[in-house]
């Protein structure tokens, strides 16, 4: 049957980039979870509502017409009709995402449309990455990981990714963005039964075969 992949771990971890690649090699589906939560951020800005209005954002959830390509070779983010891919890693939506993100409805929600993606994937497996998928959205999937790496690390590799702010300015607003995240999820620790891969040390194609590996084991 399918062979379903969790994938979690904190911001810079690689694990977008890693999890779309490692998928490209197995011949899986890739979904981005946290993109969902980015698209969402992206909508309820879009409509002016206030984001710490917890029952303005869950009823926005009934408009939210959100799209994801799983194929790894076609991927895109849509809100409607609007790609919102590049839209949604500016600044300015990572500043505000978590604080939609600690919503418990909305999370619920979007627990449930990850998990229907996951069953209607077509392809032999799907790697699924965010914060809570090996906990929470698919705590019984065959393969759970945490991809990990030291802070230099992790502060490094977002900074290069990110233009317009200083190596600076990227740390902190993660740091932040983090700590307000491990309140609601702890995604710095891998739950029972996880297995751990610290990119650290590894570069990038070296962290793809640590996880292509234990799903070939
Ligand atoms: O790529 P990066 O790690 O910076 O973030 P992301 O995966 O795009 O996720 C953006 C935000 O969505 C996170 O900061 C969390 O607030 C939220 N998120 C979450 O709560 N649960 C997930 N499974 C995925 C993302």
């Amino acid at each position: 049957g399918r062979t379903v992949v969790a994938i979690d771990g904190p911001a810079g971890s690689g694990k977008s980039s890693v999890s779309r690649a490692a998928a490209r090699q197995l011949g899986f589906d890739y979904q981005d979870s946290g993109a969902a939560y980015r698209a969402l951020a992206w909508f309820v800005l879009e409509r002016g509502i206030d984001l710490d209005d917890e029952a303005a954002v869950v009823a926005a959830l009934a408009d939210f017409d959100y799209g994801i390509g799983i194929d790894p070779d076609a991927y895109f983010v849509r809100v409607g009709d609007v790609d919102v891919e590049a839209a949604i890693r500016e600044p300015r939506i990572s500043a505000v995402v978590s604080r939609i993100a600690r919503m418990l409805p909305v999370r619920a929600y979007l627990v449930e449309l990850f998990r229907h993606v996951i069953s209607s994937s077509e392809r032999p497996g799907i790697i699924t990455e965010g914060r809570d998928i090996t906990t929470v959205v698919s705590p019984d999937a065959p393969v759970r990981i945490l991809l990990t790496a030291s802070e230099e690390a992790r502060m490094a590799r977002r900074s290069a990714e990110i233009s317009g702010q200083s190596a600076q300015e990227v740390a902190k607003h993660l740091s932040s963005r983090d700590a307000q995240d491990s309140r609601v999820v702890d995604f710095m620790n891998a739950a029972d039964g996880v297995t751990t891969i610290d990119s650290t040390d590894l570069d990038f194609d070296q962290t793809i075969q640590a996880v292509v590996g234990l799903v070939r084991r």
